[in-house]
């Protein structure tokens, strides 16, 4: 089966607790049913979600959660055909950043329009990495 990853950022609009769990609620729930998983770092300064599965679901997950009030700056970093899984066991693993992350200072100056696709997929990798470790 054809698979793809795509890999944004944006800049959280109105963060608290309630609004990210009615988000990780309704993610989950569509992307169950679509067969995308994947994970989605929050911080008060920031989204970086990886999304995987079917291309077609995909792609309109990604064109939903573009246009989406609750975050602005939606940019799209990565979106590429892969061969497995990262976060199979997980319809939208929720991860609060960890210390290993850019900074909010790094954030703010930049970071992420400097890094490379490699960089942002990498960060994916070791949560994945981490995640199976427990
Ligand atoms: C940071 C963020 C992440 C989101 N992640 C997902 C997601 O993984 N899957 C999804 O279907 N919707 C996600 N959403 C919600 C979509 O933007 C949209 O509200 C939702 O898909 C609409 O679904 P509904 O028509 O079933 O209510 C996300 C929204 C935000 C702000």
């Amino acid at each position: 089966m054809d698979l793809i990853q795509v890999i944004y950022s944006s800049r959280p609009f109105g963060f608290d607790q309630g609004v990210l769990n009615a988000i990780l609620v309704q993610s989950r729930r569509n992307n169950a049913a679509f067969g995308i998983t994947g994970a989605l770092i929050c911080r008060a300064d920031l989204y970086l979600q990886l999304l995987e599965g079917p291309p077609a679901a995909v792609d309109a997950a990604y064109q939903r959660i573009a246009v989406d009030s609750r975050h602005a700056d939606v940019t799209l970093h990565v979106r590429k055909t892969v061969t497995e899984r990262l976060f199979g066991a997980w319809a939208m693993r929720d991860d609060p950043a960890r210390s290993w992350l850019w900074t909010q200072g790094e954030i703010a100056d930049g970071a992420l329009s400097r890094a490379s696709d490699a960089d942002i997929v990498a960060v994916f990798t070791r949560l994945a990495a981490e995640a199976a470790a427990g």
